[in-house]
């Protein structure tokens, strides 16, 4: 099992960086924000900077880095400007080879040279409006990370999602993983969502799971597949006055959860309106928290939900702060003195995490 230490040891952040996000598929944005050419979206990934641009060839991923000095090709977050570096001039093609060299008499590149210079490419593959990036020149199988009846349940609900998407980044301090962890243990709803989203969930009786034969830790072995998967809770009838505005997703009252690993929630209250949280490593005790919403496709182009987008955004940002208070104080005393954690039965696709992680990203090494 995981210790404090593996929240919080610079050690264990630098092998998760090599073993784990530069290795399996990360979700990366939404292709909503790339649908023209040379509109791209440029951020993060385990701190490795990445940019996914549409060209005429489709999406390209790459290093944000130009091959001549370093310099980060595209400067803003989103925007719509073609692959040339600000500093000397340098433009990349369409596969992110050279392509313009302005005052070449000053270089004396040979052609040989010229062809060798290139954009660090990465491997992108979209499941309907989701796209991921692989950061590893020999990507896993991307059917190996995510069933295909997980990926074909993502295009089915990318059908109902309007392109009119509120996203925020901000900070948070705690280790990424807590975040991860938290939203796959739902047994905490009630404690620390009492009023903002406990009261909308309609559970008969109390919550119980059958039990498991043997050793939980033992009935934990996943493979890397198992470790994402969809959920629903059932909530409250609750009165919409936007429903009639929207294709819906589904029909049933529920909460659904696509739980992508290693850090996305991506989630919809009753297929009305869908959010989608990203926990991001920047150190052992900080995190970026990417959030993206957006309503069911709206089923007039000139409905304006600016405001309801807005509304719903800060009721959302009251359920993460309630996470966020308690992550926050559980990181600050975690350490070398951190016990095993105690787990039971509800636990076990916690268990199922914290194995395959050790056994792939750990693999025998201890935290220092
Ligand atoms: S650093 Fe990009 S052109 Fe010089
Ligand atoms: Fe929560």
């Amino acid at each position: 099992m995981l210790t404090g230490l593996h929240y919080t040891s610079p050690d264990i952040l630098g092998l998760e960086r090599e073993r784990l996000f530069s290795r399996i598929w990360i979700f990366a944005g939404f292709n909503t924000f790339l649908q023209q050419r040379n509109q791209y979206i440029a951020r993060r990934i385990a701190g490795v900077p990445v940019v996914i641009q549409r060209t005429r060839e489709g999406l390209l991923a790459y290093l944000n880095e130009c091959p001549h000095r370093m310099m980060p090709i595209q400067e803003e977050g989103f925007g719509t400007r073609s692959m040339v570096c600000a500093y000397h001039g340098w433009s990349f093609d369409e596969q992110g080879c050279l392509h313009g060299l302005p005052n070449p008499g000053l270089y004396h590149f040979t052609d040989t040279q010229k062809q060798a210079i290139r954009l660090r490419r990465f491997a992108v593959k979209e499941v309907g409006k989701l796209v991921f990036v692989c950061l590893s020149p020999e990507p896993v199988e991307f059917d190996s990370q995510f069933d295909p009846a997980l990926q074909a349940e993502l295009r089915r609900v990318s059908e109902h999602l309007d392109d009119q998407i509120i996203y925020s980044k901000f900070p948070v301090k705690y280790n990424w993983k807590l975040n991860m962890e938290n939203v796959k243990d739902w047994n905490h709803v009630q404690f620390l969502h009492p009023k903002t989203f406990f009261p909308a969930m309609d559970r008969k009786g109390g919550p119980s799971v059958p039990p498991v034969e043997g050793d939980l830790y033992h009935a934990g072995r996943a493979d890397l597949a198992d470790l994402s998967y969809p959920t629903v809770t059932p909530v409250k009838l609750l009165p919409n006055w936007f429903e009639s505005l929207v294709e819906r997703f589904g029909d049933e009252e529920y909460y659904y959860n696509w739980l992508l690993y290693p850090n996305v929630n991506f989630c919809s209250i009753r297929g009305m309106h869908f959010l989608l949280q990203q926990y991001d490593p920047v150190s052992p005790g900080q995190t970026d928290y990417h959030l993206w919403m957006m309503t069911a496709r709206r089923k007039e182009a000139t409905t304006d939900f600016t405001a309801l987008l807005r509304d719903i955004f800060l009721k959302e940002r009251n359920v993460i702060e309630e996470d966020a208070i308690f992550l926050e104080r559980m990181q600050s005393s975690l350490g070398e003195w951190s016990a095993l954690p105690r787990q039971g039965t509800y636990e076990l696709p916690l268990i199922r995490q914290h194995r395959w992680y050790i056994d792939t990203v750990l693999d025998g090494v201890r935290p220092s």
